[in-house]
Parts: C-alpha cells; structure tokens; sequence
C-alpha cells in the first residue's frame, strides 16, 4: 500500500513552478472534439486526471502524441459514439464531453461519472441546459443519452447555479449550434475564460464580460489551433499556504495572481506578507498566523478548491477561525484526519468551527479526495516529526511533479510502499 513519508516542520523556501490548470484542461480538451485536426496544447499538467482524460480521448479515436513540452491532439478520425474506458470512471473533468460529443457527432452516451466524493454532484443543470438546445436527453440504463432532435439550436439558458461544469458544457454545446445562446447566472472561473479563449481563437463567438451572462453565436465550424493552458490556481494557492503555514518564504514562478485574489486577501488577512509581481507570487512568514473566517463561494469568491487547505492552516493559527463551504455538502473530510494530529475542529453541518493550537503532530492520516489530501501534505509539512500520508494517488490527480517540487522547496518527502 503506497504512502507519503513527510518529515515535518521544516520551513519550505524557494521558488516553485506552477503548472497548468487541471480544471480548464479538461473542458479544453473535450472543446478539441468540436474542430477536426491537429493542435498543440502547452502547458497541459502531466497528472493523473489528465493522463487518465488523454486515455478516454484515445478510447474515442483521437490520436494524441506526447512530446516534450506539448502534447500533439488530432482529431481527424472519426469521434466514437460509445466511451468503453474504464479510465472514464474515476474522473469528473468528462462531464464536458458531452457538450462536445452533442457538438461533434450530434449524440452522446456517457456512463455515470467519478471524481472526488464531495457531494451528491447532480448534473441536472446540464441536462437542463443541453435539452433547451433541442436535445433529446436523459438517463437510461446507467448511461446518459443524449441526442439532437433535427438541428442543435441556439436559446436563452438561465443557469440555477452558477455551475462550473454546466456552464462549460453549455459553451462548448452551443459553438456550433445555429442562432445564438444566451446563458444567465453562468460561472465566471478563470478556466471558462480559458475555454472561451481557446474557441474564439479556433474561430467561435462567445462574449463573456465578467457580468454572469455568456452569449455564444454559433458558427459552422472552427479551425485547429494550437494553445497554451492557463496557470493552476489552486495549485498556485496550495504551494502559498503551505509556504506560509511551514514559516517558509516561497515563490511561485509562471502563476496568474489575479485569479486567486481572494486567497491572497485572505492570507493578508490572517498575517503573511504576499506580494505579487507579474506571474510572480512571493508568500512570506512574518509573524504568529491568526485566524480568519472563510465561506467559500463562485468565483470571483473563495473558491472550495482552497477550503480544505485553509482548514489546515487555521488549526495552527492564533484564536478561532469559521469555514462556512456553501459549494459541496461534504467537503470537510479532511477534519477528522487533521483531528488525529491535534487539531481542534469542531463541524456543524455546513460550518466548521477550527480553533487554533499551538503545533500539530504528525502522524498516519488517509487523504479522503484531492484538496483534503493536499490538506493533510501541508499539515504534516508544518507539523512537528514524521506522518504517513495513505492513499496519495488523490493527491497525484491534480498537483504534478508534488514531490519533485516540495524536495525543491526544502521538505522532507518520499514516495513509500508498505509491501
Ligand atoms: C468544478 O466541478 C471543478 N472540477 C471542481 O474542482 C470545483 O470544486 C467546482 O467546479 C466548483 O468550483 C472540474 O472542473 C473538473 P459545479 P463541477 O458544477 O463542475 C451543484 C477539484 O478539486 N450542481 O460548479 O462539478 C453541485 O452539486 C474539483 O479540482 C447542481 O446542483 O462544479 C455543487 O454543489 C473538485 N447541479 C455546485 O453546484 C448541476 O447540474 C457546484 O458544482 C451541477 C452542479
């Protein structure tokens, strides 16, 4: 059974490259469906999730070959109407393909999806949204089928909730759909920025102000193009926090400050010294952290991305923090395991209320999902003696190259096995 091995309390310091973005990969990638030849995507994050997604891509017939600083897609061939991967099971990020598979060949069939145990995670929105768009669709022996009715078309989408997925499902749907799509209440995340910016340079017409409200002119068809993938910003804010939280002073290299504001107000907040510089971060330990209120909200507010991460740093700051998680009904997995190294959490339904101790000890802990693991990495990094983290592989989906970088900072981390 594989295990982190992290010897803790050792202050990270240096410079940390950041990579690109899991979230507008993924919607990114299924958008490719939609133009048929080959293109260069920079910047792609080599993470399980995204290796894991290029292996689903493959299953569907695009051939995609690895170079050294890109990837080459080409979607030429023929788009599969069926996914038989198995690789598509453990993964939220291809909910987009079926915007992009109702884009391209005018049906999908998509078995349930994975992804981290957070929430229930419906996808009514989509389906609601899809529908609007003269679609057939709906569950159907465990698969979700979907299929345009004679032409997809353009309509006015009002959105529930700001829906990350549903809005980039949405996008990529209606690129070339006929008429024009109006979608209000829509999420405004760095990373459907990314994926408008991506379409309107293969030639589709999407407006999308900041405001909540997306329009997309449908076009007949886009042209290839190659594209370099935004920075990570919740890997942007995972390195900072743990920065900070180890009384380090770290810099991260090739980021975009600008799309984690609010975890640089927040960090402000509770004590370190932040300063941005370009696509520079610098994250500095100044003196004894206290504790901050959170609730997490769409962006441009906190993102739940960086929820569990702040828990982490809450535990060992002075006085009394609240994390209000209004995104996903079971995002404070990571509590209990930080209870085991002395923290002080208390959860009531939504709310958990984290009163600040003077050190955490380390110790074996489970990561429960992707950001509850990076949660735990940065607590037993902080923590006095050594901690075991199991089940890292959750980790592995979304930070690339984690242990090359820490090491590169300064921690003390190995990748080990109990045989
Ligand atoms: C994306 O998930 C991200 N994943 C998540 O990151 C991120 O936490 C989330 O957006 C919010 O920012 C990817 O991009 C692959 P949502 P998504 O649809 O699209 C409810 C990570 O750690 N909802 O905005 O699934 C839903 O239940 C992952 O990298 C509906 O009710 O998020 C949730 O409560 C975790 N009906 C809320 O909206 C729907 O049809 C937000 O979900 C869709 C969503």
């Amino acid at each position: 059974m594989e295990y982190f091995e992290v010897h803790g309390g050792i202050p990270l310091k240096g410079d940390v490259n950041v990579s690109g973005a899991k979230n507008a990969a993924f919607p990114i990638l299924s958008a490719a469906l939609l133009i048929k030849g080959k293109m260069r995507f920079y910047n792609l994050p080599k993470i399980l999730d995204i290796l894991s997604f290029l292996e689903v891509l493959k299953d569907l017939g695009v051939d995609v070959q690895e170079e050294k600083d890109y990837f080459i897609i080409d979607t030429s061939k023929d788009i599969s109407l069926k996914i038989s991967s198995k690789e598509y099971y453990n993964l939220r990020g291809t909910q987009t393909l079926l915007g992009a598979l109702v884009g391209r060949n005018g049906e999908a069939n998509l078995p349930s999806l994975g992804g981290c145990n957070i929430g229930t995670r419906p996808i009514d929105l989509h389906i609601k949204g899809i529908k609007s768009l003269g679609v057939d669709i709906g569950w159907e022996g465990g698969y979700l089928r979907a299929k345009v009715k004679d032409t997809l078309k353009g309509n006015l989408v009002y959105l529930d909730f700001p829906s990350v997925g549903a809005t980039e499902n949405l996008i990529i749907a209606a690129t070339l759909a006929s008429g024009e799509t109006v979608i209000e209440n829509a999420a405004k995340e760095p990373e459907i920025k990314d994926l408008a910016r991506f379409l309107n340079l293969a030639g589709a017409n999407i407006e999308m102000n900041g405001s909540g409200v997306i329009k997309i002119n449908g076009v007949k068809n886009l042209h290839p193009v190659d594209y370099k993938i935004i920075p990570d910003r919740i890997e942007s804010s995972t390195y900072l926090i743990a920065g900070i939280m180890t009384k380090g002073d770290i810099v991260l290299k090739n980021c975009n400050p600008w799309d984690f504001e609010s975890v640089i107000m927040k960090l402000r907040e509770a004590g370190a010294e932040i300063t941005a510089n370009g696509n520079e971060v610098r994250g500095e330990y100044k003196e004894k952290l206290h504790s901050v209120n959170i609730k997490t909200l769409p962006f441009p507010g906190f993102p739940t991305d960086v929820q569990p991460q702040m828990m982490a740093l809450l535990s060992t700051a002075q006085g009394t923090g609240v994390i209000i998680e209004t995104i996903f009904e079971n995002r404070f997995r990571a509590a209990e395991e930080l209870i085991k190294m002395g923290a002080n959490i208390r959860i009531e339904g939504n709310t958990s209320v984290i009163t600040g101790v003077k050190k955490l000890e380390g110790g074996n802990v489970t990561a429960p999902d992707l950001r509850g693991g990076a949660a735990l990495l940065i607590a037993s990094l902080s923590s006095e003696g050594k901690s075991k983290i199991f089940e890292p592989f959750h980790i592995d989906r979304g930070y690339e190259n984690i242990i090359k970088k820490i090491i590169g900072l300064g921690g003390v981390i190995e990748r080990r096995n109990i045989a």
